[in-house]
C-alpha cells in the first residue's frame, strides 16, 4: 500500500520577524505524519467516509493538485504531532499525503522534495485563506535546518524560490538550507506543548497592530533579526552554549513581542536549570515551547511538573520519504 511519512519542525529562531521579512531558522524534528492510501469501493479517511469540505488540505491536493477522478481512495492518517500547535502538523500532512498520492500514481518516478514543497505550501495558502508562509512545508519536505527568508542569508546554501498572491499582495522568499554538524547529535530538544492551540492568523494580526501603535516596536524586529543570525552562526559551527544562548534571547524578544504566556513563560523557566536555553516556539499565545539539552529526561520532567506535554526529538531530521 502506497504510504509516506513527513516531519513536523520546530522554530529555533526567527518567527514573527520572519513575515517582516528578516529570516527564520527551523529544523524538522523526529515526529511526523504518516498517510497511506488505497483504492476502495468508497471515499474513506480514517475508516470514516470523507467529507472533502472539513479536509482542505487533502481536498485541494486531490482536486487541483493531481486533479484525480479515479477509483475512490482509502486515506489513513496517522500523526505523532500537537496539532494547530506550531509543529507543522498541517504541512506534515500535505507533505505525506501528497507523497503517498504521488507513489499511488507514478509507483516508477522518483519523488521530487522542491515540487511537493511548493503544491504542499499551496494546499496550506488554500485552507488558510490565502496567507501561509513555505516555512511549516519547506521544512517538513527538505528535511534538517531550513532558512526562510526575503533574501539571501550569508552562510546558507540556496535551494529554490517560492512566492504567493496574498490578500495583501505578491510574497517571495528564499529556501536556504544549513548543513547541521556532528556535534548536535550531542544534544535534544524538548518540545512542551502547553496545552492551548497556537492561533497563528490572531498572534500575527497582534504584533501588526502593536507595531503600527508604536512603529518604534519594529526595532525588536532587528533585534530578532540579530539574534537569528548569531544563532544560525553557533549552529553552523555547532556551538550549543551559542545556540542556547541565542535562543534564551529569542524568547526575550518575543515577550517584549507580547506573544508569550504565563503558561510558556512557566514551561520556559522551570527547563532553563537542565537546558543551554529555551524558548517559545512558533506564533506563540499558546501552543508549545522548546528547550535545547543534553538532559532530556530531566527536562520532560520540569516541563510535567509546570503543566506543559514533553516531546523529546532531536534537531534535523530527514524530510518527506516514501515508506
Ligand atoms: O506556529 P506556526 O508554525 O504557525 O509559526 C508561525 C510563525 C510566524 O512567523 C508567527 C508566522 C509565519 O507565517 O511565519
Amino acid at each position: 500500500m502506497p504510504s509516506a511519512f513527513a516531519p513536523g519542525k520546530c522554530i529555533l529562531f526567527g518567527e514573527h520577524a520572519v513575515v517582516f521579512g528578516h529570516p527564520a531558522v527551523a529544523v524538522a524534528i523526529e515526529q511526523g505524519v504518516r498517510v497511506s492510501v488505497q483504492g476502495s469501493n468508497e471515499w474513506l479517511l480514517e475508516g470514516q467516509p470523507f467529507e472533502p469540505s472539513k479536509h482542505p488540505h487533502i481536498s485541494h491536493i486531490i482536486q487541483n493538485i493531481f486533479q484525480y477522478n479515479g477509483q475512490p481512495l482509502d486515506i489513513d492518517v496517522q500523526s505523532s504531532l500537537f496539532s494547530a500547535a506550531g509543529m507543522g502538523s498541517s504541512a506534515a500532512l500535505s507533505n505525506a499525503f501528497g507523497a503517498a498520492m504521488h507513489s499511488h500514481l507514478n509507483p516508477s518516478t522518483p519523488l521530487d522534495p522542491i515540487r511537493l514543497a511548493k503544491m504542499a505550501h499551496s494546499a496550506e495558502a488554500t485552507a488558510q485563506k490565502g496567507r501561509a508562509s513555505p516555512t511549516d512545508t519547506a521544512t517538513s519536505a527538505l528535511g534538517g535546518c531550513v532558512v526562510v527568508s526575503g533574501q539571501h542569508v550569508t552562510g546558507t546554501r540556496h535551494v529554490f524560490d517560492t512566492s504567493l498572491e496574498t490578500p495583501e499582495g505578491s510574497r517571495k522568499w528564499a529556501i536556504n538550507v544549513v548543513d547541521l554538524p556532528a556535534d548536535i547529535d550531542d544534544a535534544w530538544l524538548v518540545v512542551g506543548y502547553s496545552g492551548t492551540g497556537s492561533p497563528t492568523g490572531r498572534m500575527v494580526a497582534k504584533v501588526a497592530s502593536l507595531i503600527s501603535e508604536s512603529p518604534q516596536r519594529m526595532e525588536e524586529m532587528e533585534t530578532i533579526a540579530n539574534i537569528t543570525r548569531a544563532g544560525l552562526t553557533a549552529l553552523s559551527a555547532g556551538n550549543l552554549e551559542g545556540l542556547g544562548i541565542a535562543m534564551d534571547a529569542c524568547h526575550e524578544s518575543l515577550r517584549k513581542l507580547e506573544v508569550s504566556t504565563n503558561k510558556l513563560d512557566r514551561m520556559v523557566s522551570s527547563a532553563r536549570p537542565h537546558s543551554l536555553g529555551a524558548k517559545l516556539t512558533g506564533a506563540g499565545g499558546g501552543g508549545c515551547m522548546v528547550a535545547l539539552t543534553q538532559d532530556p529526561d530531566r527536562v520532560s520532567e520540569a516541563i510535567e511538573i509546570a503543566g506543559g506535554r514533553p516531546l523529546k526529538t532531536k534537531l534535523g531530521s530527514q524530510g518527506v520519504s516514501i515508506l
